[in-house]
């Protein structure tokens, strides 16, 4: 009998470097992204990219300078801002934004727990903010995490925590409150949120089982009324009243609006002076902590897609990205960003004509909501800066069809 221990390349016919290879492609990409640690290349403007890269795969650029003036933006928060990490996790994005100031994080599952706590360890505060969570992702991320925040919108989740992570008088639990979201461009309350009595009777669940209770709720995506705030708050006031419990916590959520073209946007004081106020009228304890947790406003404007025209057939346009990659978003009729033609030192006609833009794959829901406004003559080989695709954009990307938008530098410093 051979009994030579097989190694690894007896086993699975790679060799090792071929293995560690196929590991890391099997690896899911906040993993790879965490273990890579590989600083980005940088250039001086999306021109230079191009001009050096030529590329004929997407680009995605991300701009340090644009994550520094919005998480400044949020310095006059009146409590604590979090980020909302599956809005754009990439560690660069993230690294930028815990320098500029926002050391607290809104996570979702186990891998963006791992991924903080492998970056920031104990520096960072993170609060697990997903109403559905598996028992042994609340297991771990309060024995191996410390996490102590969560939230739930029904009390078979309150129970789950109560099992999984009690044990200190540190824990405090969360009630999602639903809210109306007609205000937004994406509702978030269709999936999770409770009715105003069922949350009330949450609270004193959480209460009466000796633990710390707060409010959040998300008034939705791209929030175009700095009230909504004020009528959530409100409403979250007379919750808190109803069941005679004093918050631990209010969370205000995500939701700022990013300047988007077509979005007629309110500046960021006039959502946090309507909050003030509304939080003024509840009377909130002294000891309440207060939290949002924005994703797109942080991250929106620092994030560039650069594609590539493949194919021109009379007014339509077949790029290299779409929506089962950094454009995703694109797919709803109503997202607009700015886009502009890049070619090789020719310069292009002034006047425009709208297109109609198709991603790369077989798939007919490869193609975006709204025209494309671009010279008359763009054709085979040029690009197109799309601005603004920060948010929602690495974090949305698939393999389907075997493309993969894979190839990220920064911008300027
Ligand atoms: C619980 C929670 N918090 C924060 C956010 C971030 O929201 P936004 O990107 O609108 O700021 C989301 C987005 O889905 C969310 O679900």
């Amino acid at each position: 009998m051979n009994s030579h221990a097989l190694t690894a390349e007896d086993q699975t016919g790679f060799s090792p470097g071929e293995l560690q290879t196929q590991i890391q492609d099997a690896l899911p990409s906040l993993e790879k992204a965490r273990q890579s640690g590989a600083p980005l290349r940088n250039f001086e403007s999306v021109d230079a990219a191009i001009a050096e890269l030529k590329p004929t795969e997407p680009v995605f650029c991300i701009s340090p300078a644009k994550l520094r003036e919005a998480a400044a933006s949020f310095q006059s928060f009146p409590g604590r801002p979090l980020y909302a990490v599956k809005c754009n996790p990439h560690p660069y994005v993230l690294e930028t934004l815990y320098r500029a100031g926002i050391t607290d994080f809104d996570v979702a599952s186990l891998d963006e727990v791992r991924l903080i706590d492998g970056m920031f360890g104990k520096a960072a505060g993170q609060f697990f903010n997903n109403p559905a969570k598996t028992r042994p992702a609340i297991r771990t991320a309060s024995e191996r995490h410390g996490i102590r925040f969560y939230t739930a919108d029904c009390v078979e989740e309150i129970e789950k925590i109560i099992d999984e992570a009690a044990g200190s008088d540190d824990l405090v639990i969360a009630v999602r409150l639903a809210t109306r979201g007609a205000e937004a461009r994406y509702v978030l309350s269709t999936k999770f949120g409770a009715q105003p009595d069922e949350a009330a009777r949450m609270l004193r669940f959480i209460q009466q089982r000796g633990i710390k209770a707060g409010i959040s709720f998300h008034v939705g995506s791209q929030c175009l009324a700095p009230g909504a705030f004020a009528n959530a708050v409100e409403m979250a006031g007379k919750v808190a009243q109803k069941a005679d419990v004093a918050l631990s916590v209010l969370n205000v959520g995500g939701g700022f609006p990013a300047p988007y073209p077509g979005d007629d946007i309110a500046g960021r004081e006039q959502y946090f002076g309507q909050l003030v106020r509304a939080m003024r009228n509840v009377g909130l304890p002294r000891s309440c902590i207060v939290l949002c947790e924005p994703g797109r406003s942080l991250v929106a404007t620092s994030g560039t897609t650069i594609v590539q025209v493949v194919m021109r057939r009379d007014r339509n346009l077949f790029i290299n990205d779409g929506v089962f990659g950094t454009l995703q978003e694109l797919g709803h009729p109503k997202e607009r960003r700015p886009v502009r033609l890049i070619r090789n030192g020719i310069r292009a006609p002034a006047k425009n004509a709208d297109f109609k833009v198709w991603g790369p794959t077989c798939d007919s829901n490869d193609v975006l909501g709204a025209p494309f406004s671009l010279p008359e003559d763009v054709r085979e080989g040029d690009w197109i800066e799309v601005g603004m695709m920060g948010a929602y954009s690495l974090s949305m990307r698939t393999h389907f069809n075997g493309f993969f938008a894979d190839q990220i530098v920064s911008l300027g410093s």
